[in-house]
């Protein structure tokens, strides 16, 4: 990248990034009775002034429950009971409105079941003094994942690979999801538009952050495969995520064609 006056990398360097406010630390549940209450005692002892919100859809095996013993004990547990499993996306949506309207600075996501290490936390809010939205990288130099089947890592970087093409993203590790925004990022990114539900959602948001020109960075993570519990992944997210993404991605070229000036 060029460094001049007036490109890109000049422009990101004279903004001026306001203070931080508090952070929430957004964590959607399904079934994750085993890890919800290892995964909070850890966030607090990481970063014992962040603020953590549960978003709970009714899960069978009592998560919910749990969760609220938790919050019952400390005062920056809260919990979102939700009717029942809508998927990844709708929970986060469900989540940022709780954290906007409570006026957090900062909204976090992070996995339940341990894949995103609470004690790298303190190195995304770092990044994100700097910078718009923060990215937990796990195809980045320094980036890793432990204990994930190579079918798991195909897909998952398959799926990154093609979002960079599809829509021609710098970025890459678009799927994941431990990330950090700041409030005024989430608030221009049309959240009442977001209809992806499952991890395409991720996707979306990288997207919506990029084409908006928010100052995006990525920050190398160790991804650790859960010990506990199951994975959520299916073949439907998996085609929604296919069939959305190539949507976005034809849907830009052809407004890039549609918007050329008419040849004389
Ligand atoms: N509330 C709610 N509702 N939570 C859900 C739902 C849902 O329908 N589906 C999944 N979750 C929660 C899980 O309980 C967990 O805390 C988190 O979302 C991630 O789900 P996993 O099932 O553990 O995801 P994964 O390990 O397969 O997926 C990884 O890859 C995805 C795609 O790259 C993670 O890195 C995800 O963050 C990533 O989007
Ligand atoms: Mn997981």
């Amino acid at each position: 990248m060029t460094d001049g006056d007036g490109t890109p990398a000049a422009q990101v360097r004279a903004r001026r990034f306001g203070p931080l406010g508090t952070a929430l630390v957004i964590i959607p549940t399904y079934n994750e009775a085993e890890n919800i209450k290892a995964i909070v005692g850890r966030v607090r002892r990481a970063v014992p002034e962040v603020h953590v919100l549960v978003a709970d859809d009714n899960s069978p095996d009592g998560t919910g429950k749990l969760a609220d013993e938790l919050a019952a004990e400390d005062d920056h547990v809260q919990v979102l009971h939700r009717k029942g499993k809508e998927g990844l996306g709708a929970a986060y949506l469900a989540g940022f409105r709780w954290g906007l309207d409570n006026g957090y600075g900062v909204l976090v996501e992070m996995d339940a079941d341990g894949s995103h290490q609470p004690e790298e936390l303190p190195r995304l809010l770092t990044a994100l003094k700097n910078a718009d939205l923060v990215l937990g990288s796990r195809w980045v130099t320094g980036g890793r994942v432990v204990n994930w089947p190579k079918s798991r890592e195909f897909i998952s970087r398959g799926g990154s690979l093609y979002s960079r093409l599809a829509l021609d993203l710098p970025l890459r590790d678009i799927t994941g999801g431990y990330r950090a925004f700041r409030r005024e990022t989430l608030e221009g990114l049309g959240l009442d538009e977001v209809a992806s539900q499952g991890y395409c959602f991720q996707v979306d948001l990288a997207r919506r952050a990029v084409k908006a020109g928010y100052h995006v960075v990525e920050v190398p993570i160790t991804f650790v495969e859960r010990e506990f519990g199951d994975s959520k992944m299916s073949r439907d997210i998996l085609v929604e995520a296919l069939w959305r993404v190539t949507t976005w991605g034809v849907g830009e070229r052809v407004g890039k064609l549609t918007s050329r000036p008419p040849r004389k």
